[in-house]
């Protein structure tokens, strides 16, 4: 065992912006909680009151109770003890030290950190890293899916032109909507897997993409009786692939109309500076908003909350954005709408991009 006792005094170093300390001592067979403070105590969902003087079974639910019993047990013993968990929606990481004179364990002092931010970082960098690995072989696979289907998609067509049996019809409807979905697909993963593939940077007017794309999804927008308003109080020409950035627009504008019910709402796309190196693109929409459950799941690839969704929307986005080194945030409460920020620079820095080549 490591009796590796201590009297550091904690409180002192401890980051309460972040965390929380907490001191429990052993009473009988108990452990106690004789001090708590920190600004992570109220985040989640805990109070002072509810701790000091109380044991673990008193304040959270038996089996987490039973989980750190273990560890408390262990520290009691002599041992720095650290443990990850997560409580209240916040992913802590928890160290504690045992206090002893003359050997013998007086008290422990717990130190809590909120590693929330880390792990949602940490789980996006290893889907990423997923999807890199996973893409290059999908990304094959889709492009020889590709050619077989360019081949059923033009025979449906033909036949459909010229079959007797109008009941087949629709049937051959389905079957050419299904291949393009299929199609559809294939197209957005294959450019997931490798977006630098086709990137064509050139000087485009921001206002006239903007433009384009309300145009182009305003007759989806119009059979639920919603407007795309357009602000842009500048104009604005920005070096970078306006196909892309058309697709983000149209993707945003697309989930925008989706969470939106037919009651006549308007989506804003506005345009804006930020600053003299960055440009602002913000899409809005009064739809069903995005619980804060779901938030960390957004970029992942195929989630989705819809009957025919694929999920690929977001990260193609995300996918797109990276590539022109910008940033993408999203603001949601639900039942009020959902508000996406697209921040992009005016001048990429070219030498880490050739870097991530
Ligand atoms: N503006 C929005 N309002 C409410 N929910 C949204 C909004 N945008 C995205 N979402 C949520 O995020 C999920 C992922 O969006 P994403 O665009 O990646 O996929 P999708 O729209 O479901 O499918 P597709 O691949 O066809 O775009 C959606 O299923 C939806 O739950
Ligand atoms: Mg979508």
């Amino acid at each position: 065992m490591n009796h590796q006792c201590n009297a550091i005094d904690y409180e002192q170093f401890i980051p309460r912006e972040t965390g929380f300390i907490f001191k429990f001592e052993k009473v009988g067979n108990t452990f106690i909680h004789t001090f708590i403070e920190g600004k992570l105590i109220e985040k989640v969902g805990l109070c002072p009151e509810y701790v000091v003087g109380k044991s673990l079974f008193e304040f959270l639910p038996p089996d987490q109770a039973q989980r750190k019993e273990i560890f408390y047990e262990k520290a009691w013993n002599g041992e720095n003890v650290n443990y990850e968990g997560s409580f209240g929606g916040v992913q802590y990481l928890a160290i504690l030290n045992p206090v002893c004179h003359n050997g013998v364990t007086i008290e422990v002092i717990g130190t809590t950190i909120d590693i929330t931010k880390e792990k949602i970082r940490e789980k996006q960098a290893q889907q990423m890293e997923k999807l890199s690995v996973v893409g290059e072989l999908a990304a094959g696979i889709a492009h020889e899916i590709r050619n077989p289907l360019t081949s059923m998609k033009g025979f449906a067509k033909i036949v459909k032109e010229s079959v007797s049996d109008q009941k087949l019809i629709p049937y051959l409807d389905i079957m050419m909507d299904e291949m393009e979905r299929i199609n559809q697909i294939v197209n957005e993963f294959m450019f997931i897997a490798k977006p630098k593939e086709n990137v064509r940077f050139q000087n485009t007017n921001v206002n006239k993409l903007l433009r384009d794309c309300i145009q182009f999804m305003g007759p989806q927008a119009n059979l639920k009786s919603i407007n795309i308003e357009l602000e842009a109080k500048v104009q604005i020409n920005l070096n970078c692939d306006g196909n892309q950035i058309k697709q983000v627009l149209i993707n945003l504008l697309q989930n925008a109309i989706e969470a939106t019910e037919n009651n006549g709402h308007f989506i804003g796309v506005s345009l804006e500076e930020v600053s003299a190196d960055a440009v602002m693109i913000t899409v809005s929409d009064k739809g069903c908003g995005i619980p804060e459950s779901r938030f960390n799941r957004l970029f992942e690839p195929f989630y989705s909350t819809k009957e025919k969704g694929t999920g690929l929307g977001l990260l193609t986005c995300k996918r797109i954005i990276d590539l022109h080194q910008g940033s993408i945030d999203i603001e949601s409460e639900p039942g009020a709408g959902t508000t996406i920020r697209i921040v992009l620079p005016r001048n990429r820095n070219v030498e880490s991009m050739l870097i991530a080549e």
